[in-house]
This record gives structure tokens, sequence and C-alpha cells, in this order.
């Protein structure tokens, strides 16, 4: 890795530090591997990551932006990307949310039940306009990842359930403010098992088939994001296997001629590229354990408490021989451990500690409890 001690010497620690090269390499793999099919289109998922430097890269770029609220609405448009590359998807829209997406001109939002599609058609009516939206089905496929970022069982709160959807088309052709442009799916995050995005293609087949039976068809059809990234061996694996992605995809969806397919990665495009660094304050010897105590607690990165991720950690200052320890924050909660029992260089006062793979749902999920300042961001061009 590129961090050294020298170079960060004089920076408070924690912060995130970005690699802006890895993140333009793993752009331009994403380039590279749906140059061929200008019937592709990739929206980043804000959510993983709205440092608006990095919003500027990936904007610049030229992908869309997937958007979950208001605030990332407007991230994304002071970012660059245009508002006709936006999708808004969530299943709790609010009316300013709703009306920002109108007055913007997005592409669609993506609709999560007939409640919200009713409200939707009730603004757009007061605004004379036809607002075009995605119904997110709930595929009831499942996802080998963890419960908590599982988003495609019929037990999960997202999307329209399969029983509901003819209805609910029905129900959106006789409103007049809102066209039904495609379908939306997303069976959750942090998937490398290539055959759960096989699953989703061939329920997606499936369910086209039977729609075109009835008449039904839609030029749009969006499969969400999920793809992971390696947490145990970032530099082995610096860039997500996008080719085996897409691929997957490529063979495995019957696309119609006329249509466009939506993806929304989020974590495979910026995860690698973010660090979170941090120091020693204390090693503590325990009856039983020894810890190092950092100054970055979950209030940086809430992955390990959250979803009991597994980061990689290493010690940049030392070479000593390794020792056994527990890496935990300074926060007052029992959960706020990064990781156990793990052999780290030997560590001291002072030494700067890696936290790998942190660039999604890393400093976009910090907080300020414990009234602790929120983490800097700093850039590989800037150390
Ligand atoms: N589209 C929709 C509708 C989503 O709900 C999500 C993520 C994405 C796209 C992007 O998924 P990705 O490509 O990043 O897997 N905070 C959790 C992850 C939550 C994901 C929420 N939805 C974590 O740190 O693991």
């Amino acid at each position: 890795m590129m961090i050294s001690k020298e170079s960060f010497s004089d920076i408070t620690t924690p912060f995130y530090y970005y690699d802006t090269q890895l993140l333009q390499d793993t752009l331009d793999t994403i380039k590279k591997e749906t140059a061929k099919h200008p019937q592709w289109s990739v929206h980043y998922a804000v959510k993983a990551n709205a440092n608006s430097k990095v919003l500027e890269i990936i904007a610049r770029n030229g992908l869309g932006a997937d958007c979950v609220s208001g605030g990332e609405i407007k991230a994304a448009l002071k970012a660059g990307f245009p508002a006709e590359s936006i999708v808004f998807a969530g299943v709790g829209k609010s009316d300013w949310e709703i009306r920002l997406g109108i007055e913007a001109g997005i592409f669609c939002f993506n609709v999560e039940s007939l409640a919200e599609l009713e409200v939707i058609e009730e603004i757009a009516s007061e605004y004379g306009k036809v607002v075009s939206v995605e119904l997110r089905i709930n595929p009831n496929v499942g996802a080998h990842t963890h419960a908590n970022i599982t988003t495609g069982l019929a037990e999960n709160k997202f999307g329209i359930a399969m029983e509901s959807m003819t209805d609910v088309i029905r129900k959106a052709k006789e409103m007049s403010h809102v066209k039904v442009i495609g379908l939306h799916f997303h069976i959750g995050s942090q998937i490398l098992v290539m055959d759960d995005f096989k699953a989703l293609c061939s329920r997606i087949n499936n369910l086209q088939e039977s729609l075109e039976k009835e008449g039904i068809t839609f030029d749009n059809i969006n499969v969400g994001g999920g793809l992971g990234i390696s947490y145990d061996n970032p530099d082995a694996e610096p860039i997500p296997d996008f080719q085996s992605y897409f691929g997957t995809y490529e063979e495995n969806l019957k696309l119609r001629e006329s249509q466009t397919l939506h993806f929304e990665l989020g974590r495979a495009v910026v995860g690698q590229c973010g660090t979170l660094v941090s120091r020693v304050l204390y090693v503590k010897q325990g009856s039983h354990k020894q810890f190092a105590i950092l100054d970055a607690g979950m209030t940086d990165l809430i992955r390990p408490a959250l979803y009991q991720a597994v980061h990689q950690i290493e010690n940049l200052s030392s070479k000593e021989a390794c020792e056994t320890y527990d890496v935990v924050g300074p926060i007052c909660e029992s959960s706020d451990v990064f990781a156990k029992n793990i052999e780290l260089n030997k560590c001291h006062r002072g030494d700067l500690i890696a936290i790998r793979s942190a660039g999604a749902y890393g400093e976009v999920m910090s907080s300020t409890y414990n009234c602790r300042p929120l983490p800097k961001a700093y850039f590989s061009e800037e150390s």
C-alpha cells in the first residue's frame, strides 16, 4: 500500500484515505466490460460513498447515479451526474423527495408499493407531468450474504410482492401521471456467488414471459447491484470480478431487443479504494487478552459492529514479530470491536493502523455518536 508513516505523520487520525488511481482503474474495468453492450447502463449506488470528490470522479467517467434519498439526488446533481441518469429507489420516499425528483427531471422512480405509486400520481398531477417509474419487484430470491444485507426475500420490506405485480401494473395503467417503463430488482449486497445473480436472471426471464402472455412489455430492466469485493485479500483482488458478474447477465438474462439493462453497483466500484487510517492509543494487557486500542471506532466504520464484517488490518509502523490482539475502538459500547484474536506486527502507542477495504459503506455511515468529530478524507494524489 502507498500509505507510509512519513506521509501522514502530521495528519490527525482517524481519517479515510482514497486511492484515486485504483478508483479510476476500477471504473476503466467497468467501462471495458460493458463497452460491447450499448443497451446497458451502469448507475453508481451513491449510498456506498457520497464523498463529493469520489462522486465527481465517478460522474466524470460517465456512470449514472442510483439514489435513495433527496439528499443523494442533490449530491449526485452537484457532482455532475446528469438528472436523466438518476434512478431513485427507497421504500419510504417523502413528498418533498418526490417533488425534488420530479422538478429535477430524473430518469425514473423505482416504486416499491402501490401506496407510493398513488402518491407519485397525485404529486405528478400537480405538476401536470407524466413521471416515469419502474416497479421494484421482490423476486423472493435468496443471496449468500449477511442477513442484514439480503433484500430480495419475501420477508424483506423491499419491493412489490410478485403476486401483487400484475394488479399494480393494471392500476398504474389507469393512472394518467405515471408511466411504468420497467421492472427493478435487487437481491442483496456483498454477493460473490454468481449463481445468486443467475437465479435472479431466471426469475426475471420467467416473469417477462408470463407478463408478455398478458401483453405487458417494458423497455427497461434494472437488476440492482450487489457484486461483492474481497475483504480477505484486497491486495490480490483490488478490482472485483466484473467479467464474471457482467458475463452472468450476458449469458443468462433474456433481454429483448428494445430493452435497456440497468445496473446499480455501489460496493464493487468504491470498496477497495478506501482505507481507514488510525493510530494506536494504548496497548492494554487484559486478564485473557491483549488489546490494541485505536483512535478510530465504530463511529468511523460501523461495518464490523453491525454486520460482523471482517476487514484486513495492518500495522503500517511496525515490522516487529507479530502478536495476538483484539483491535478495539474508544467508544463506550462492547460492540466497538474491529477484530478479535488477530495477528499484528507488535503494536506501540502512535503506530499507524490501516483498516482496509473501507471505501464502501465506511465514511458515509460514520456518525458523531459520543460527540466525536466525523473522520476527514484524503486522496492519494494529495500525499
Ligand atoms: N440498489 C439497491 C436498490 C440497493 O438497495 C443497494 C444497496 C444497491 C443498489 C447497491 O448495492 P451494492 O452494489 O453496494 O452491493 N451497509 C451495508 C450494505 C447495504 C446495501 C444496501 N443496498 C454494508 O456495509 O455491507
